[in-house]
């Protein structure tokens, strides 16, 4: 009895960041079949804070992450990108794909190669 309330317990705690690990995990093997060998989250780190220009990634989504965003045009408010705090972040690898595309052309004015990409990834998991 004891077991099954604890695994009763267990996957509702569990659910959210497994629905993130999922979606990331495949995202991340999906980069490493386009030859990516590694993932360095310190170089996420580092791009995501990089400045392009006057534009980086905080342009919108701030420089806590754990607290909302702004963006910078529309001044709509985001959500925080931490799923620490917003379990309902990197739940789906479409979602992913898609901004990562749109954001990356926006800030450096190129897409994202896989490589770095999955640094970000990395990165934004953890936080
Ligand atoms: C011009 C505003 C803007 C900038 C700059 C921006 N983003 Fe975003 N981003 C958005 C919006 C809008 C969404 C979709 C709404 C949401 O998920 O909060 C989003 C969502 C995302 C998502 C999807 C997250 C998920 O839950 O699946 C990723 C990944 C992402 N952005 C990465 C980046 C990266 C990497 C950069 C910098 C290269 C960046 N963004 C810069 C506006 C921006």
């Amino acid at each position: 009895m004891k077991t099954v309330i604890l695994g009763i317990v267990l996957s509702i705690v569990m659910t959210p960041v497994m629905a993130t690990t999922q979606a990331a995990e495949e995202a991340l093997s999906n980069y490493r079949q386009l030859g990516v060998t590694s993932f360095d989250a310190q170089a996420g780190q580092q791009l995501w804070q990089q400045d392009f220009d006057g534009r980086q990634c905080a342009s919108c989504h701030g420089e806590d992450l754990t607290q909302n965003g702004k963006h910078v045009k529309t001044k709509k408010t985001l959500k925080p990108m931490a799923p620490s705090v917003n379990s309902g972040r990197f739940t789906k690898i479409k979602k992913i794909e898609k901004w990562f595309k749109r954001n990356c052309k926006w800030t450096l004015g190129r897409e994202c190669s896989p490589q770095e990409k999955g640094n970000m990834l990395v990165w934004l998991i953890e936080q």
